[in-house]
């Protein structure tokens, strides 16, 4: 999440509707958090897990594969994304052997004990194309995600999946939804892992941050999005496009279809998505607070763990695997104070703010 670039977000217009009815139900917990590490005033890495135990956090993602982590992991009933490293890509792409090692190493020392479901390879990876070096590693991915996935067949191993999270920054258009597209510079890049991910029935990972959509449009005195559409409260606000005339209760799912309809502008219909990055900060700039996060959040899970599942507009019933960013607030980030700020635990372990990953799927 180093790098924020966010697409202009057109006005949005709203509209009257209902609120849609849910039913009741209980449904296992999707959503997990990601477990970053820059601080230096971090509780350990048992500790940790202890807590995210304790949250009852059904997956974690981590943004490495580190071996103490993967180890503490072993038994324990939470499900992993593990990640390789941007500047792992090129070599892996370039030589089966690297990848086989990478494989051993970090998978196959840890699973099935360590309940390894993810493998991310890289990290926005569209969002920085500015020198060789990085548009060689854009060029990398796809090769790179096939080796490790071609590692895990050769081990017979079938129940993890091979993806990489992007940023919406990849987007041209995100509005209406049904006008998303990927910016033209990345589609020689976007075409082919469309491809793979297809192919292979992974997700599409998006990182996507309703918070920085809605702060560009107050900084921009772009104020048609409110907070109240951003923080996903139900309420009286919706957006009909017109093109589609889906109906939305919120930016997130305008977010999520834009990169649906982007996808299948490309031909790829039904790629499953997945959230490998949302969240909302607690402190920080404008619109940052603890209540705005603990609102935005709690919400998110409501929604995520609804049943039936509630998915998107486009995407009606689908399950869209969720990790909320982040843990704890991460005090070696650069940039402005926002992004230090988007933990929900602090240093010593207590909440920042009360989130309750637990919620079922009730209709409340
Ligand atoms: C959506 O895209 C079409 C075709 O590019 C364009 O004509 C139309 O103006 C766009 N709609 C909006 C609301 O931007
Ligand atoms: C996507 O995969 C499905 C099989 O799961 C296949 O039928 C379809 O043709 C693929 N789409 C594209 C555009 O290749
Ligand atoms: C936003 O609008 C207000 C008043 O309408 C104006 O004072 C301010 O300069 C504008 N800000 C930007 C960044 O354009
Ligand atoms: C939604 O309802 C609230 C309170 O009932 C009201 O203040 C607000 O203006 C309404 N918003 C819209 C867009 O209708
Ligand atoms: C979380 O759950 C507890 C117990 O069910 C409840 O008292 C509390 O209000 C909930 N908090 C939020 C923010 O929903």
């Amino acid at each position: 999440m180093e790098n924020k670039k966010f697409p202009k977000m057109a006005f949005v217009l709203l509209s009257f509707l209902y609120l849609i009815p849910f039913s009741g139900a209980v449904v296992p917990n999707a959503i997990g958090i990601g477990y970053g590490r820059l601080g230096d005033n971090l509780p350990s890495p048992a500790r940790s897990i202890e807590l995210l135990q304790s949250m009852n956090v059904g997956r974690v993602k981590l943004y490495d594969a580190d071996h103490e982590i993967l180890n503490l992991l072993s038994g324990k009933n939470i499900d992993v994304a593990i990640t390789v490293a941007n500047d792992e890509i090129s070599g892996i792409a370039a030589n089966q052997h690297l990848a086989d090692q990478w494989v051993y190493e970090h998978v196959l020392a840890h699973y099935p004990k360590t309940r390894i479901r993810f493998v991310l390879v890289g990290h926005e990876v569209f969002s920085s194309l500015s020198t060789d070096q990085d548009m060689q590693i854009a060029r990398d991915l796809v090769p790179a995600i096939r080796r490790i996935k071609n590692t895990l067949k050769a081990q017979g191993i079938r129940n993890i999946k091979v993806g990489t999270p992007l940023a919406m920054d990849m987007m041209e258009m995100t509005f209406p939804p049904s006008n998303g597209s990927f910016k033209p510079e990345i589609r020689e890049f976007m075409v082919p892992l469309l491809k793979y991910i297809n192919g292979t029935k992974s997700y599409f990972f998006v990182d996507v941050y309703p918070y920085f959509a809605w702060f560009e449009g107050q900084v921009m005195n772009q104020t048609g999005i409110s907070l109240d559409f951003a923080l996903l409260r139900s309420g009286n606000e919706t957006y009909t496009d017109p093109q589609t005339g889906l109906v939305y209760t919120n930016l997130l799912d305008q977010m999520l279809d834009s990169v649906v309809y982007a996808m299948a502008k490309l031909g790829y219909d039904d790629v499953m998505l997945a959230v490998s990055e949302t969240g909302w900060p607690h402190e920080g700039e404008s619109g940052a607070t603890r209540e705005n996060a603990a609102e935005y959040n709690n919400n998110l899970i409501r929604k995520m763990v609804t049943v039936p599942n509630a998915g998107t507009p486009a995407r009606p019933g689908e399950v869209i695997p969720t990790y909320i960013f982040s843990l704890y607030d991460e005090d070696q980030k650069y940039g402005p104070a926002t992004e230090r700020h988007w933990g929900l635990l602090n240093p010593d372990g207590s909440p920042v703010y009360q989130v309750n990953i637990t919620r079922k799927g009730t209709s409340d």
